[in-house]
């Protein structure tokens, strides 16, 4: 248990913005995200063909616009010019940052190419320094250790969440938590493959645990709760905020 006793209070991040109420990664889920008062806005970024960071999960288009194509093989004027739902275009990182400002706090979610490169460590940090926002409001996650080790190298400041996939997990080590504490405030796994030995083995190593889930929400926040975790990627704040009222 992270905090222990019945102050527990879980960081409520909005996975996609509230991308369960509006379509994920328009600005209708981040503001319907800062309505239902989540604690950060959870962004995935990609890399346009022109070199602009956007917020888009997967590696194409395809799934949540109407168009088709890899991110990285179209050009930003291609990109804007896509419905991503409800007549919302894909915004940009800038954008985001121009429309929120500090007013919010930003959990995002670097990536290597689709190559394996490193291309937006950089620039992000440098667009969140062009908009002033305050470090202790935003927090940078990868699987990628290389991106998590390069954005430490760039600023050793940054609060950084390594995220574990479930090899990763599988094979967990003292040695693997203390590299990790070395450079981070915590991990994000995958809520279904999360045991309670897991969550006190990283909470022991004085590692925070934030858990993610694959559209299956409902059926792990239960548990989630019960096990203390320390923050919970979810696509319905407002839901989360129900659940932890009444647990
Ligand atoms: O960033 C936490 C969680 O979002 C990781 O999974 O695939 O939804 O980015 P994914
Ligand atoms: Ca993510």
């Amino acid at each position: 248990a992270a905090n222990g006793g019945s102050d527990y209070s879980p960081l409520i991040i909005a996975h996609r913005g509230a991308s369960a109420v509006e379509p994920e990664h328009t600005f209708l889920s981040y503001d319907q995200a800062i309505d239902d008062e989540a604690d950060y806005i959870e962004i995935d970024l990609r890399r346009t063909a022109d070199g602009e960071l956007v917020a888009m999960h997967d590696e194409t288009v395809d799934r949540t616009t109407d168009g088709k194509g890899l991110v990285e093989e179209l050009t930003l004027k291609k990109v804007k010019a896509l419905d991503a739902g409800e007549g919302q275009t894909v915004p940009t990182m800038e954008e985001i940052l121009k429309r929120y400002g500090s007013e919010v706090h930003y959990y995002i979610e670097t990536r290597e190419d689709d190559k394996g490169k490193l291309v937006m460590e950089k620039q992000l940090l440098q667009l969140l320094k062009q908009y002033a926002i305050p470090q202790d409001q935003v927090i940078l996650q990868s699987f990628s250790k290389d991106s998590i080790n390069a954005l430490h190298e760039l600023d050793p400041e940054l609060t950084l969440v390594q995220l574990l996939k479930k090899k990763d997990v599988e094979q967990l080590d003292r040695e693997d938590l203390q590299a990790i504490k070395d450079i981070a405030i915590g991990v994000g796994i995958y809520a279904g493959i999360l045991e309670e030995s897991v969550v006190d083995l990283i909470q022991n190593h004085k590692l925070e645990i934030h858990a993610y889930y694959r559209g299956d929400e409902k059926e792990w926040t239960e548990k989630m709760l019960q096990y203390e975790v320390d923050g919970i990627f979810s696509d319905d704040p407002a839901f989360l905020a129900n659940k932890m009222e009444i647990k």
